[in-house]
């Protein structure tokens, strides 16, 4: 019977996904050795708060000195405090030290990704990022290796799960935006401040990373066009439906014309789409390559266990040598400009009803042609009528100059609401 090779991980940080790693390697270490041959186990765990209760941690492990941790016989360093600092400094020290890091980081990553990627490769160790995005979900691993033989085309994800969440809410249980965002909040999926997930910089730093593995470069986080969710109303998700769409937040990157273009919006699904059936905080991605075709990945892109299970992966990948460096090549990915035509869902918070006609004319005159129009009347004196379009294919510039002609007309009683709809 052959024996199983020792390996030792410094864990830094233990909260949500670092107790979850220490709950996952112990249920499952047996059939990690019976897989993989190797036989796992913690040299110290880095915390901020000794006495802070952590179910099934081994309190003797723990400690406040960064350096017990990094410095003290492990063979991979795990990452998993996040934000900007101390966690970079944590792993440039691990890298120097020559030391395989794991991380978990996408704010480190989308930052200073390429850096640290850069100084691992010369440093000979290797840095593992599975977890950084869609958690459970093994799509970098995916994207590096699986489809490795492929020109990928494009893109296509639900990538916050607290956006995904909230737009579930609205849609199936009639919420309005505030009460779902708290909602998700009290459940743990949502930041207290919300801004990053909401406004759509979360799905943007994911998108900039999944992209650049795809299309093996560069590319600025400034180069993600972003729109958030904020204005959606629970009267937008109920009209889609009626259209026979879901409202999403879409994470979009496509190649085309020699460079790649890459936006977070909210977007009109059609029902059969297989992004609109996915559900509260899961995630998803499409990925369309040259020679698989479409395929489809979906799963838990948040929690304890499904990102420990990420985490979990990469630490054993490396401790069975089974991944070589990986590389991110210096050249910047071109950007494209590319202003695809998309069909459009307008909403214009109106005084009067009868605007209606008044707006219509001003798209036409911008050559937007208007394939339904519906104008809402307030029901009560609180409420205010809307007027709303379903336009033909149109370009954002074209859409640009035809809302800002429309916001000049003094019929708006608050902000317009304007929103793709996907094929
Ligand atoms: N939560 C998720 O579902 C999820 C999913 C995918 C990726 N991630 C990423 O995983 C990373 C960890 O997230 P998390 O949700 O587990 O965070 P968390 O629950 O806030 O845990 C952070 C841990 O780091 C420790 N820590 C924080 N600052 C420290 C410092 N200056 N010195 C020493 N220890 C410090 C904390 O110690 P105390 O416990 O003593 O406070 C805590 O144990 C982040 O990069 C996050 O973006 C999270």
């Amino acid at each position: 019977m052959s024996t199983a090779r020792h390996y030792k991980i410094g864990l830094l940080g233990c909260g949500t996904v670092g107790q979850g790693l220490v709950e996952l390697v112990n249920r499952n270490r047996g059939l990690i050795r019976e897989r993989s041959g190797i036989e796992l186990s913690f040299t110290k765990i880095l915390v901020r708060d000794l006495a802070k209760k952590r179910p099934g941690v081994d309190r003797n492990l723990l400690t406040i000195q960064p350096d017990h941790v990094i410095n003290n016989g492990c063979d991979v360093v795990v990452e998993l405090v996040g934000g900007l600092e101390p966690a970079r400094s944590f792993i440039q020290r691990a890298l120097s030290g020559r030391k395989h890091v794991v991380t978990a980081n996408k704010a480190l990553l989308a930052a200073d990704g390429f850096a640290l990627l850069n100084k691992a490769v010369s440093q000979r160790v290797q840095f593992g990022f599975e977890a950084s995005v869609c958690a459970g979900i093994p799509i970098i691993r995916a994207l590096q290796s699986g489809l490795v033989g492929n020109s990928i085309r494009s893109l296509t994800g639900i990538l916050n799960g607290t956006c995904n969440y909230i737009l579930t809410r609205m849609a199936d249980a009639g919420m309005p935006f505030v009460d779902a965002l708290r909602e998700a909040q009290g459940k743990g999926f949502a930041e207290a401040d919300p801004t990053l997930d909401v406004d759509g910089y979360d799905a943007a730093q994911k998108l900039k990373i999944l992209a650049e593995i795809a299309w093996g470069g560069r590319i600025a986080l400034e180069t993600v066009q972003i729109e958030g969710i904020r204005n959606i109303t629970l009267d937008d998700v109920d009209s889609a439906r009626k259209l026979g769409y879901a409202v999403k937040q879409v994470a979009h990157a496509e190649f085309n014309d020699g460079g790649v273009s890459l936006s977070v919006h909210p977007a009109l699904l059609p029902m059969a789409h297989p992004l609109a059936s996915v559900r509260d905080e899961n995630n998803a991605v499409q990925v369309k390559g040259d020679a698989v075709g479409e395929m489809f990945f979906h799963g838990k892109g948040a929690g304890s266990l499904p990102s420990a299970s990420a985490v979990l992966s990469d630490i054993v990948d490396i401790a069975s040598h089974k991944r070589s460096l990986t590389r991110i090549s210096a050249r910047a990915v071109p950007v494209a400009g590319a202003d695809l035509p998309y069909q459009r869902y307008l909403r214009f918070p109106v005084g009067e009803p009868s605007a209606i006609g008044k707006i219509t004319s001003a798209l036409e005159r911008q050559g937007i042609g208007v394939d339904r129009a519906a104008a809402i009347w307030a029901k009560t004196s609180s409420e205010q009528s809307q007027v709303k379009f379903v336009t033909q294919s149109c370009q954002a510039d074209t859409l640009r100059a035809a809302l800002s002609m429309v916001s000049t007309l003094g019929l708006l009683q608050g902000d317009y609401v304007a929103l793709r709809l996907a094929a």
